[in-house]
């Protein structure tokens, strides 16, 4: 029964071809559950429902979302072996989120959370394919504690000037390609947060944004990352380039990380390595005279 539903709800989010699954512990949110059976689906597991095409588009309701949902509006959650690969869309209707976005200080007694539309969590092999993403309440892709994924074809658009709208989001995850995407968004394009390893990134357009981000890491605790290669990619109008970023105070390692092929194009800061990251700009350490206890190694960079 549960596969059968999740058959339906795939076939309506992942449009045309070809949707594979494996694990029978799926867990996804949505706001609102179509039928596709009424739209001329079979979903006996057997017939290809594929042709049964559609677009997501979130709750205007903010109330609804935050009571039900929490953090996430669709999520996979263990699933092995899902393939995606489409060429719709989802829209996560992110203006009447962005007004009271987390950055800065928040008007007191105003919730400044937002959803992130996708989340993909502990899943091995999964393959996302031509989907296009508009407007997420916060970022639009995270995949967290995930192995062995191949990203490619996505088109990612938010405006300029919409807060935390990063692209796609790593962590905790290994063996992760993700290649032939176009990223524009107001945050990061791709950020790789602690516990990844095994990471390319080739063929990536990013901008508007903040470019390609490794961090932040060691905010209160260890973080390790290894092995992350950002190859041919660009990055246009953004307003950093490639970067490392290490908290105050925070412990690990980033090691065997080169970014080569790099093209930049009216970037405000093209490199940036910094590690005494201190975003909220209250009890930051001024002083650079204690040695970092983060380190660099094996870094190299050939633009
Ligand atoms: C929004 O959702 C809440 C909680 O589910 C509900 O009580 C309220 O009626 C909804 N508002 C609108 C305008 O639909
Ligand atoms: C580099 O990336 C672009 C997309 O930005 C792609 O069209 C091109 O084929 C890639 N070049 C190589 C050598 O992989």
């Amino acid at each position: 029964m549960l596969v059968h539903y999740i058959t339906l709800v795939l076939s309506v989010l992942l449009i045309s071809s070809p949707i594979s699954y494996s694990n029978s512990r799926i867990s996804l949110v949505l706001t609102d559950i179509f039928d596709v059976v009424e739209f001329g689906a079979i979903g006996d597991g057997k017939t290809d429902d594929s042709p049964v095409l559609g677009n997501i588009v979130g709750s205007t309701n903010k109330t609804d979302w935050m009571s039900n949902h929490g953090d996430s509006w669709l999520l996979f959650l263990m699933v092995s072996g899902l393939t995606v690969s489409v060429s719709g869309q989802i829209d996560g209707q992110g203006p009447i989120w962005w007004e009271n976005a987390c950055i800065g200080t928040p008007s007191p007694g105003i919730s400044c959370h937002a959803p992130v539309a996708l989340q993909f969590k502990r899943c091995t092999g999964l393959r996302l394919n031509g989907l296009t993403h508009v407007n997420s309440p916060r970022v639009h892709i995270t995949i967290t504690t995930c192995n062995g994924v191949i990203v490619s074809n996505l088109h990612i658009i938010a405006p300029e000037t919409s807060p935390n709208t990063d692209g796609i989001d790593i962590s905790g995850s290994t063996d992760v390609n993700i290649r032939d995407s176009v990223i524009e968004t107001g945050d990061d394009c791709i950020a790789i947060g602690g516990g990844s390893s095994y990471i390319k990134i080739s063929g990536v357009m990013c901008g508007p944004g903040h470019g390609i981000s490794i961090g932040s890491l060691g905010h209160g605790g260890t973080d390790v990352v290894e092995n992350v290669h950002v190859h041919n990619c660009s990055m246009r109008k953004t307003l950093t380039g490639v970067r490392i970023k290490t908290y105050q105070g925070g412990t690990g390692y980033a090691k065997k990380i080169s970014f080569t092929g790099i093209r930049f194009d009216a970037v405000n800061n093209p490199i940036i390595i910094d590690q005494y990251y201190c975003p909220t700009h209250q009890g930051c350490l001024t002083s650079v005279s204690i040695m970092p206890t983060f380190k660099l190694i094996f870094f190299s960079c050939k633009l």
